[in-house]
């Protein structure tokens, strides 16, 4: 781990480390293992942020099970622009399913709540959320994630697959924005 990190004149420092973030998704997988017996789930990540964390809990998922990708994307920077774009479709049948959407993180809610209402039009058995990060003072939507990884206050994090305009998805920790950690 690094005591900073720079990216777009931006200096961000340590906030949640690899060991921890391994440690809670083992325990989500754990979870999720449990309550998904005998049901061969979907997992649907959401790219890109949300790849290394789903590549995680897909691993620690012990029992069948599928991975599915679809493509969306809200932000510019460090804000949401609040129109949530469908990059690249699904084109896995999810009728009769059990979804579990695996997100980076849930800010303003704007991403899973139009995943889930376009994802309902398909006829799937169950939809569950799955997310590495939850900002619940960010949420503007009725979302309630069913997985949480990691609760945290409304500050601008990068790392382990969440970027600034595509950078640092590959830092190994998450890094907050100094002054504000
Ligand atoms: P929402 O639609 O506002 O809930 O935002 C969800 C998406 O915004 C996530 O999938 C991320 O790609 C991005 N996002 C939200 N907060 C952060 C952050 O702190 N750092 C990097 N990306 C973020
Ligand atoms: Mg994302």
């Amino acid at each position: 781990m690094k005591d900073e990190v720079t990216y777009r004149g931006l200096t961000f420092v340590p906030y949640i480390t690899r060991e921890e973030i391994d440690a809670r998704i083992k325990e989500m997988g754990a979870q999720i293992t449990a309550d998904a017996a005998g049901k061969m789930p979907l997992f649907l990540c959401v790219l890109n942020g949300a790849f290394p964390f789903a590549s995680e809990l897909f691993m620690n998922f012990e029992g069948n099970a599928e991975i599915a990708f679809v493509r969306l994307q809200s932000y510019e920077g460090t804000s949401t622009t609040g129109n949530v774009k469908e990059l690249l479709g699904l084109n896995t049948d999810i009728d009769g399913r059990h979804v579990i959407i695996v997100e980076d993180i849930v800010d303003t809610g704007n991403t899973i709540h139009r995943l889930i209402s376009d994802l309902k039009t398909k006829n799937p058995a169950s939809i569950k959320v799955a997310t590495l990060l939850f900002k619940p003072e960010a949420l503007q939507l009725p979302v309630k994630p069913d997985y949480v990884g990691f609760e945290i206050p409304q500050k601008f994090i990068i790392g382990f697959g969440l970027d600034l305009d595509g950078l640092a998805r590959n830092l190994n920790d998450i890094y907050v924005i100094k002054g504000t950690d």
